[in-house]
């Protein structure tokens, strides 16, 4: 397909959604442009087998310059992240991973003159002030967690870069993200992943929220779709520019259990809700994302049901001999 997005850089290339949509990247543009980026050390992933991998710090700005200018980037999609629950325990690394980082990627950005640059933002930035229902993009913000401030300021960051220096910053808030390749690095929202894996080798799963816990969710092909449109969208159509919500689908952490339950009958489940239901009881139980489907055409594709049969299907071929139960259904 035709790029629009000339030379890409992926930072967090490693992570739970950067390993993905580099992938995705690479399938759907020409190999060679998109540089897989991350502090983790290179070895037998498909990362850095299929493409060209950088070793790099988002921290080290002269080192980010460097790989920026020497690869000749117009795009960087930046996902180095410390999650909400990790975060908690370590504030001053998410301080320093997501709002330095940010600000480093935003600087090289502007001082090169990269063409367009890609964040996430995060259902996180949100306190328990807002309507918990359809909560809209534009509302007071106060969250409670380091995760929460550090991408209210990557948001705003993001927003004075374009202002005032025309850079083409595109944000979007994503929910919890499902999926089944690679593991997410301490997010609060990791029960949804995690549930998975337990039921297929254990059968048994201990939620660490309460069974009634609403929170908005979305599985991987549609991160990654949104993440690739927002990149392509028109300019002259981003009014929302960094702070679009991106709804897709919304459960309790019992429906989803339930969800799972229909495929594994010998499924048992508990709940002993920890430090990261505070986090949880802070954030929507859905939103309202109709500027990111009027202003660049979002519209996910998968729902609780189809999104669980998927996971399981991928995650029974991936576990092979350490699946310890019996799936009822024809899932494939
Ligand atoms: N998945 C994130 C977290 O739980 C929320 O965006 O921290």
């Amino acid at each position: 397909m035709e790029n629009n997005l000339g030379n890409i850089m992926v930072i967090g290339a490693c992570g739970q959604i950067g390993s993905e949509l580099t992938t995705a990247l690479r399938e759907r543009y020409d190999e060679v442009k998109v540089i897989a980026a991350d502090k983790c050390a290179p070895g037998g992933q498909d990362l850095f087998e299929n493409g060209t991998y950088s070793s790099l710090n988002v921290l080290d700005r002269g080192g980010l310059k460097e790989e920026v200018e020497g690869h000749d980037i117009d795009t960087i999609f930046n996902l180095a992240a410390i999650l909400s629950a990790k975060g908690e325990k370590n504030p001053q690394l998410a301080f320093e991973v997501n709002t330095v980082g940010a600000y480093n990627t935003l600087e090289i950005g502007r001082k090169l003159g990269v063409d367009k640059i890609i964040m996430p933002s995060s259902i996180a930035v949100f306190g328990p002030e807002v309507p918990k229902d359809d909560t809209p993009d534009e509302v007071y913000l106060k969250p409670r967690s380091m995760y929460g401030v550090t991408k209210v300021a990557g948001e705003l960051l993001g927003y004075y870069y374009w202002d005032k220096y025309d850079l083409d910053v595109r944000e979007l808030r994503l929910p919890g993200v499902i999926s089944h390749k690679t593991l997410p690095g301490g997010g609060t929202t990791d029960y949804a992943v995690e549930s998975f894996y337990s039921a297929l080798t254990d059968g048994h799963y201990d939620f660490f929220v309460r069974e009634d816990t609403r929170l908005p969710m979305m599985y991987m092909p549609d991160c990654v779709k949104s993440l690739i449109q927002l990149a392509e969208a028109d300019p002259g159509s981003l009014h929302g520019r960094t702070n679009y919500n991106v709804g897709s689908m919304s459960f309790t952490a019992g429906e989803l259990a339930r969800e799972i339950g229909r495929h594994i009958d010998e499924f048992s489940y508990d709940f002993s809700p920890d430090y990261r239901q505070e986090l949880a009881d802070s954030w929507p139980n859905s939103v309202d994302d109709r500027s990111a489907r009027t202003e660049w055409g979002w519209q996910p594709e998968y729902d609780l049901e189809k999104m669980v049969r998927d996971m399981l299907v991928n995650l029974e071929r991936k576990l092979g001999d350490d699946v310890s139960v019996e799936l009822n259904t024809q899932l494939a």
